[in-house]
């Protein structure tokens, strides 16, 4: 997608669709006015209707019938300016794109005073003119994304031309324009690879993937098989990849500044690449199971990350460290009551085949330390109550260094992503209690779920400062109900926000 910034008025924008944002119960802006205006009141009409409610995120397409240039407006509710944060930003121009971009190739948005204003008020940082842009385009480019990969005969169409109209045409501006389509883009990358079904995406499929992106962006690669993961001693991610004839492998990548990094910090991006989880022996239920090849979201983020590290020129080294298997029910697979010990050495006990996340990351996190790791983010679809907790309107955050989140939260304000941090007081460590190994990888209840998965992981982070990412509410959501919230099927989620962390770690 190509994005430019300008400030044409009405009648020159040629666009084949052009967005006006609007908001609900205050007064209209001046774009929405001047469009009003040449329309001749067709907006204050469809207000006057309770068309027009302005509530997030209602898409009032209209026929502009040749008073404007350009063939269609799209009169966009963002709801309350006091709820206006750019994850709703991008979230409503998500919605637009993807309904509208049958009506052409090129589109045009319209943004005024009122929208950074409310922008700004939620944080001054958002409401700055580029990353306003920034916004935009990465809402746009979002849109283009399509559920359809594997429908035959069916052209679904993108936005390939995008005007923002209003923001002034600064540098800073039109730069972070063709950063945030790149943004977007690359996180669509990730999307297309989360709902990729599991016999398209093998864990070697998806090696393959990490092999594409090191060689585009010049990065270090390396690939463990099987035998190299039992040479150093990786038991639980072994156990898990038993069940299944798929081989396992275990990508990692790295990025090195070009010029002298400006710290020695090295950051591991660490992501759990299930391919599928059938749980194993401790089988899943059938109603949606088939969710569970989106089971590899957060390696799927992590190794697509790395080509905008090297893109952006990240100020630090950053490694990516992907732990790709299937967790199948086959014969030779690990039962629950089985005790493996880790790479770390730490033994532990089985109780359930299905907290298989846990066990790939604890091997992942112990590579990406002996790799000379000095900072671990790992990111994960771990357990079901990460939904239960916080729906999928945030991901979840908890961890051992409070500066890391704190980085990684203004990471997450600039990607317009949710990050909600949760305890670990020491009260949850009851939940790794064992009578016969070191540690258990479940605790058998559903209290704390969430926690008990960091709780684990944090055994195997060699002290290093951790920070655990559960994506499990975040990284899709196939529930009509949300649907009018956030869009249906995958989200690309993190991907983004790591990319931005380590310019924020110096
Ligand atoms: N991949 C699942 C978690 C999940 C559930 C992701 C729903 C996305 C949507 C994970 O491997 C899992 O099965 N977790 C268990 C852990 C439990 C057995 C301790 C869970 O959350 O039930
Ligand atoms: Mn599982
Ligand atoms: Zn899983």
């Amino acid at each position: 997608m190509r994005a430019k910034a300008s400030d044409t008025d009405l009648g020159a924008i040629s666009a084949d669709v052009v967005v006006v944002p609007y908001f609900q119960g205050g007064p209209v802006g001046p774009s929405a006015q001047a469009v009003d205006r040449a329309l001749d009141g067709l907006f204050s009409r469809l207000r006057d209707d309770h068309e027009a409610t302005g509530a997030f995120p209602k898409r009032t397409p209209v026929a502009t019938l040749g008073k404007i240039p350009a063939p269609r407006v799209v009169f966009l509710g963002l709801g309350r300016p006091q709820a206006l944060d750019g994850y709703r930003l991008r979230n409503a121009l998500q919605f637009t794109v993807r309904e509208t971009r049958r009506f052409g190739r090129s589109l045009a948005v319209l943004v005024d005073e009122s929208v950074v204003a409310a922008l700004t008020a939620h944080d001054p940082i958002q409401g700055e003119p580029a990353a306003v842009a920034r916004a935009i385009a990465e809402g746009v480019a979002l849109g283009n994304y399509h559920l359809g990969q594997h429908k035959t005969g069916e052209d679904a169409g993108a936005i390939e031309e995008l005007e923002v109209v209003g923001l002034g045409t600064a540098t800073q501006v039109a730069d972070a324009l063709v950063e945030g389509a790149f943004l977007g883009e690359v996180t669509n990358r990730v999307r297309v690879l989360q709902w990729q079904p599991s016999n398209h995406l093998t864990p070697t499929q998806l090696a393959a993937e990490a092999e594409r992106v090191a060689s585009d962006g010049k990065l270090e690669l390396e690939v463990l098989d099987q035998a190299e993961m039992e040479r150093l001693g990786m038991g639980a991610l072994l156990a898990v990849a038993r069940g299944s004839h798929e081989p396992p492998k275990l990508v990692s990548l790295r990025y090195r500044p070009k010029s002298r990094a400006e710290s020695d910090k090295v950051l591991a991006l660490v992501g759990k690449g299930i391919t599928f989880d059938s749980g194993g022996i401790s089988l899943k239920p059938n109603p949606g199971m088939y969710t569970m090849k989106g089971d590899m979201s957060g390696a799927a983020a992590v190794i697509e990350t790395m080509s905008l590290i090297a893109q952006m020129q990240a100020p630090i080294q950053v490694i990516a460290v992907a732990a790709l298997t299937e967790n199948m029910p086959g014969g030779g697979a690990i039962k629950p009551g089985d005790v493996v010990s880790a790479m770390n050495g730490k033994t532990i006990e089985i109780n359930n085949t299905d907290a298989e996340g846990r066990l790939v990351l604890a091997d992942a996190l112990g590579f990406a330390a002996d790799r000379g790791a000095t900072h671990l983010v790992d990111v994960a679809t771990l357990t079901g109550g990460a939904v239960v907790a916080l729906g999928h309107a945030a991901t979840i955050a908890m961890g051992t260094s409070p500066e890391l989140i704190a980085q990684l939260r203004r990471a997450g304000a600039i990607a317009g992503e949710r990050i909600w941090e949760l305890p670990l007081y020491p009260e949850y460590d009851v939940a790794l209690t064992c009578d016969i190994a070191d540690l258990q990888n479940s605790s058998g209840t559903p209290a704390s779920s969430s926690i008990n998965g960091g709780v684990f992981l944090r055994e195997f982070t060699s002290d290093l400062p951790w920070v655990h990412l559960d994506i499990a509410g975040t990284a899709w959501h196939t529930a009509a109900l949300w649907d009018t919230v956030v869009p249906i099927g995958p989200s690309g989620v993190m991907t983004r926000t790591l990319a931005h962390l380590p310019f924020q770690m110096v």
